[in-house]
C-alpha cells in the first residue's frame, strides 16, 4: 500500500492564490458580463523592458546556430549573470558578495520553498504573521509543524506584524533557529530600517540562528535611507541568506529568473556542534536537483544591468509605484488607513470586519479583486491587500468603483 506524506493533510485545501482565482472564476462564470479589475495576486502586466527583449532575441538566435548553440549550462548560473549580480546588486552598495555566492534559479518562490530542505527536521521556526504563504506551507509539508488550530500551526513561533508595531515584528522572546523575513514586505508593504535589520542580524548572531531574507521587492525602494540588501548590515553574511527575483523588478513572472545569495561565511551546525558552510550544502542540492535557467533567459536577466536596462527597469517600477500612489491616496481619501504603496507595490488596507466578506463585497459589488488579509495569517484579519500591478486606467477605475460601493 502506498501511503502519503500526511503532513500535506494539515494544509488548507488550496494554496491562497489558487483559491482566490477559483472563487473569481466561479463569479465570472455566473456573471460573464462583468468586467473585473484585478488587484489581487501580484502579477505584472507591463511588457519586458526593451533591453531584455533584445538580449533575449539575440540569445535565441545563438541557439539556432551550431557555432553558438549551448546545451546544459552551469546549474548555479552563467558567470556573465553571476558577475553582474555581484557587482551591481551588492558590491555597488558596499556589500561584499562574490559571484560564487550567487545561485541563479527559476524563482524566489521555489528558492524560499526549497531552502528548508537543508536544515534539520527539528529546527524551531519563526514566521511572520501575516506572511507570504510559501514559507509556512513548505515547512508544514516537511513535517516541521503540528496540526493547525485556530488558524495557526502548532510548534511555530509567529512574529506578529500589526498596526501597533508598524508591521515590523519584534525580536522573538523564545529560542528559534530559522527566521523568515521579507522587506519590503509582502503582503503589508512595510519596510525595515537599517537599525531594525541590524537588530535582527545581531539577534541571529547571538543565538546561532539563520535569517532567510526575501528581498523580491527591493527594486521598489525609493527612500534612500532604507537598506536594499541584508548584507548592507555588518555581520549579516554569517547569518543570512537573501532571495531576489527579476519577476517584480523586470516583469519576469512568466519568464522565470531569480537568485539566492548564500555567502561562504554563512554557517549552520551538525547535531554534534560542528560548523558547516551552508553554501556548500545549497550548492550540492542545487546541482543535484536543478539544471539551471535557460541561456536566453539568463541573457535577458543580465540585460537588466546595462545602462538601458537600468533606465527601463526604473521606468517600469516607477509605473507600478505611480499606480500604488494613486490607489493609496484614493483609499485614504475614502477613510482607510493604509501601509505600503510608497516603497512597495502592495498597499495593506485596514478594514472593518471579516476580510473574506470584504473580498466578496468588492468582487460582487465593485468587480474588483483584492486579496483578503486573513489569507496571509491571523494578524492579516481586518485587512485587505491591493496590488499595484495593473494599468493606471484600471487602478483609477477600481478606485472609482470602490468609492461608489462604500
Ligand atoms: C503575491 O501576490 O503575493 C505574489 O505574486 C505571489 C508570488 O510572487 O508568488
Amino acid at each position: 500500500m502506498i501511503t502519503i506524506n500526511d503532513n500535506y493533510l494539515k494544509l488548507q485545501s488550496s494554496y491562497l492564490f489558487a483559491g482566490i482565482s477559483q472563487r473569481v472564476q466561479t463569479f465570472q462564470k455566473e456573471h460573464p458580463e462583468r468586467e473585473l479589475v484585478w488587484m489581487g495576486i501580484g502579477d505584472v502586466t507591463r511588457p519586458l523592458p526593451d533591453a531584455c527583449i533584445t538580449a533575449f532575441h539575440k540569445a535565441v538566435d545563438e541557439m539556432a546556430d551550431a557555432r553558438t548553440f549551448r546545451g546544459y549550462g552551469p546549474s548555479e548560473g552563467y558567470d556573465f549573470l553571476r558577475d553582474a549580480i555581484a557587482q551591481h546588486d551588492f558590491q555597488a552598495r558596499g556589500a561584499d558578495i562574490s559571484a560564487d555566492e550567487i545561485f541563479v534559479s527559476d524563482g524566489a518562490k521555489c528558492d524560499t520553498a526549497n531552502i528548508q530542505e537543508i536544515f534539520a527536521q527539528d529546527i524551531r521556526l519563526a514566521i511572520p504573521d501575516p506572511v507570504y504563504p510559501v514559507y509556512l506551507d513548505t515547512n508544514v509539508m516537511a513535517g516541521r509543524t503540528g496540526p493547525q488550530q485556530d488558524g495557526r500551526y502548532q510548534g511555530v513561533t509567529y512574529l506578529d506584524s500589526t498596526p501597533a508595531n508598524g508591521y515590523v515584528p519584534a525580536l522573538p522572546t523564545e529560542p528559534v533557529d530559522l527566521i523568515y523575513l521579507c522587506f519590503p514586505n509582502n503582503p503589508t508593504g512595510a519596510t525595515a530600517t537599517r537599525e531594525q535589520l541590524k537588530a535582527w542580524v545581531d539577534w541571529a548572531r547571538e543565538n546561532k540562528a539563520l535569517i532567510l531574507f526575501d528581498a523580491a521587492y527591493e527594486a521598489y525602494i525609493r527612500d534612500e535611507h532604507l537598506p536594499h540588501s541584508i548584507y548592507e548590515i555588518p555581520g549579516a553574511q554569517e547569518v543570512a541568506i537573501e532571495f531576489r527575483s527579476y519577476s517584480k523588478t523586470a516583469g519576469f513572472t512568466g519568464v522565470r529568473c531569480a537568485y539566492a545569495v548564500v555567502p561562504k561565511a554563512c554557517t549552520a551546525w551538525t547535531a554534534a556542534g560542528k560548523p558547516v558552510a551552508v553554501r556548500d550544502l545549497w550548492s550540492r542540492r542545487h546541482n543535484t536537483k536543478f539544471n539551471g535557467v535557460s541561456y536566453p533567459v539568463q541573457r535577458a536577466a543580465a540585460a537588466v544591468y546595462g545602462a538601458d536596462g537600468q533606465r527601463q527597469v526604473r521606468a517600469l517600477t516607477d509605473y507600478y509605484l505611480a499606480n500604488a500612489a494613486c490607489a493609496r491616496t484614493a483609499l485614504q481619501e475614502m477613510g482607510f488607513k493604509c501601509t505600503g504603496g510608497d516603497n512597495s507595490p502592495y498597499i495593506w488596507v485596514q478594514i472593518k470586519g471579516d476580510s473574506w466578506a470584504f473580498f466578496d463585497r468588492l468582487l460582487q459589488k465593485a468587480g474588483v479583486v483584492c486579496t483578503p488579509g486573513a489569507g496571509f495569517g491571523r494578524c492579516g484579519e481586518g485587512h485587505i491587500r491591493m496590488s499595484a500591478f495593473n494599468s493606471l486606467e484600471n487602478t483609477q477605475e477600481a478606485m472609482r468603483r470602490i468609492a461608489a460601493t462604500l
